[in-house]
Order: C-alpha cells, then structure tokens, then sequence
C-alpha cells in the first residue's frame, strides 16, 4: 500500500498516482510538469482534446491561477475547499502547464475538501487530476475502483471511499449569468439560494464548452437500462432508490438509498454500478426512476450518458 511520503515522492519525480477526493478519486500528476501531464494522458487513455482540473491546497493559491471577476471571487471564497471547479482565464503568470489545458486560453481549478488530498497539494503544489479511470468508464470512489482501472499498474494513495462520490460542479465564470455545466453536489437550487446576487444558467446549448462533458461517458462494459420498474427481467442486475419491490427471480440487486436519499443515492451510484457490472449474476444493468431534483439531477446525468450506448 502506497504510503503519504511515498507518494509525495513519487508525485515530485513527475509520477503519477491516485489520489483520494472527497469527490471522486484522481489520477494525479505535477501541474507544472508537461511529463507528468503527458503521462496522464497516456495512462488514462484521454483524448489530447479533454483539458484537465488542477487542484490546489487553499483559495489563495488557487486565485493566483486565473483572473476572477469580483462575483467569482465572492462564490469561489465561500465554497471552496469542496466539490466546486471553475473555469476561468489563465493568468499570466500562472505555473500550470499548456498541455494540461489542451492549450487552451482558460482552465479548470478546483480546491479539494479532503484533508488527504489538501496534505498531498500543500507539500507538491498544483497537481492536475482527472478522474482515474480510462476515459469514457465509470468513475472511481474507492481504492480498489482505481486499482482494477489499471490493473494494479498505478499507486494508489487509499483514504477509503469517497464522501460525495460524483465528480465536482463545473461552472464557467467567464461571463455573467455563470453557466454551470456539469452538475454535481453544488445544484443550481443550493447555488440560487446561497448566492441571491449572482446568476446561475444552466447549460442547455449544443454548445462545447466542457469537451468531456459532450461524450458518451461514466459507460459501465454491460447495456444498461434507465427508470426501470417491477417486474424486472431475471438477467437484469437492478439498482434501486426507495422501497422495491423485487421479484424472486432478479439474481442481484444494490439499493442506493431506502429512504430516497439522494445524497446517498450520490455516493453509492459508482459502486453500485462497479458491482453490477462485474458480477457473473447478471447480464446487463436496470436504475429504478430517481428524482431529478437536487443532487438527483447530477446523478441522471451520470446515468444518462452511461446509458448512451457504444458505436
Ligand atoms: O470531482 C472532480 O472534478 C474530479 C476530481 C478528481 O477532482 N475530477 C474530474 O476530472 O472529474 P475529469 O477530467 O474527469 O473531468 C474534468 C472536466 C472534463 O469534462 C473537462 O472537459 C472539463 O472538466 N474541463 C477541464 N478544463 C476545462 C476548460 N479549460 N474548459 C472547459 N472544460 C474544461
Ligand atoms: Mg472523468
């Protein structure tokens, strides 16, 4: 098992290892190192198009990155450290590698809330972290995700499974209203409500801004099959949110949340879809109707693009 000091060491000889978020975990490397970074493409299978999220360890390091209207300020300084990215224009000065944001003008920051993670940024600096599995499958909350996704090959820095467990709200603060486009644990009816002064869109354009966000994504290898209910086929392995009724003959079965909470509906998606789709009981995958409210939002995005089916 990898050890704190191992890994800061190998982070700063431009390695790559996985970290804990309270997120999702990263496939970590050196901001500042185009090695690193190149090697976080290569690993993660990711196209050179997909710009990555670097992490910092306080909001004061992080504002030095990119140039931030006062309003983004204002948000950034009260939610952070937690599952907020933003993405803004690169400062002039700033460390971060081109490579790392597909060259592009603006890039995507983001300070972690996991005492973890904030130890491993204080002692290496920025590092830039995608999720870490191989692009396009599912997302990782626990050490063993990541270690299955690379079959052993990447260090893993093992802080147990993640406290939120879908990846982070991304919001553009290029320009007022601020887009929000991914949905995550910060909705745009917590965002609305905490923040009265500031507009929040959504993101309903056909638009790219966020190039992973286009893809098919998040797919577990099985077909799966959304907003199903009972009876459910016998080679369906189900997912269920609420009280199910299940019939005799469904072989497997994973509740996200008896009691129809959606937070933890959150954090037990990914495992629950990680199980199932190893599992020699079943043949392809059904997720009961989930509210698209709140944080129920960010996971029917999850699953939607999950359920996209392969060309
Ligand atoms: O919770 C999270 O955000 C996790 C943890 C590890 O921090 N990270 C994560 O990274 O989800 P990744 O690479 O799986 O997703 C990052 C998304 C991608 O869709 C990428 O296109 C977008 O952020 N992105 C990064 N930089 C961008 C930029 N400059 N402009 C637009 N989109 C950007
Ligand atoms: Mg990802």
């Amino acid at each position: 098992m990898l050890t704190f000091s191992e890994a800061i060491s190998l982070l700063q000889k431009n390695q790559i290892v996985g970290l804990p978020t309270e997120t999702v975990y990263g496939l970590a490397g050196r901001a500042d190192s185009v090695e690193a970074i190149e090697k976080i493409y290569a690993i993660k299978q990711r196209p050179m198009t997909n710009p990555l999220i670097i992490h910092y360890a306080t909001k004061e390091m992080a504002l030095q990155e990119g140039i931030f209207c006062h309003l983004g300020k204002e948000l950034v300084s009260k939610i952070w450290p937690g599952p907020l990215t933003v993405i803004v224009q690169k400062s002039l000065h700033s460390k971060i590698v081109s490579k790392a944001h597909c060259n592009l003008s603006s890039v995507a920051i983001r300070v972690p809330n996991h005492p973890v993670m904030h130890d491993v940024l204080q002692k290496v600096g920025g590092i830039a972290a995608p999720s870490a599995n191989l692009s396009g499958n599912l997302s990782p909350t626990t050490a063993e995700h990541v270690n299955r996704a690379f079959l052993g090959k990447i260090p893993v820095l093992d802080a147990g499974a993640c406290s939120i467990g879908l990846e982070s709200t991304i919001i553009d603060l290029r320009q007022h209203p601020f887009v929000i486009v991914r949905p995550g644990y910060w909705t745009l009816e917590k965002l609305s409500e905490r923040f009265p002064n500031i507009i929040f869109e959504e993101n309903n354009s056909v638009d790219i801004i966020t190039p992973g966000s286009s893809f098919q994504h998040y797919a577990p290898k099985k077909r799966l099959f959304l907003n199903v209910l009972a009876p459910f086929p016998s080679e369906m392995g189900v997912i269920g949110f609420g009280k199910i009724h299940i019939n005799e003959n469904s072989k497997c079965f994973v509740q996200l949340s008896e009691e129809a909470n959606l937070e933890e509906a959150a954090r037990r998606i990914f495992s629950a879809l990680h199980e199932l789709d190893l599992s020699s009981q079943c043949s392809c995958i059904g997720v009961t109707p989930i509210p698209g409210f709140g944080i129920g939002k960010a996971i029917n995005d999850r699953l939607m693009r999950a359920a996209l089916q392969k060309n």
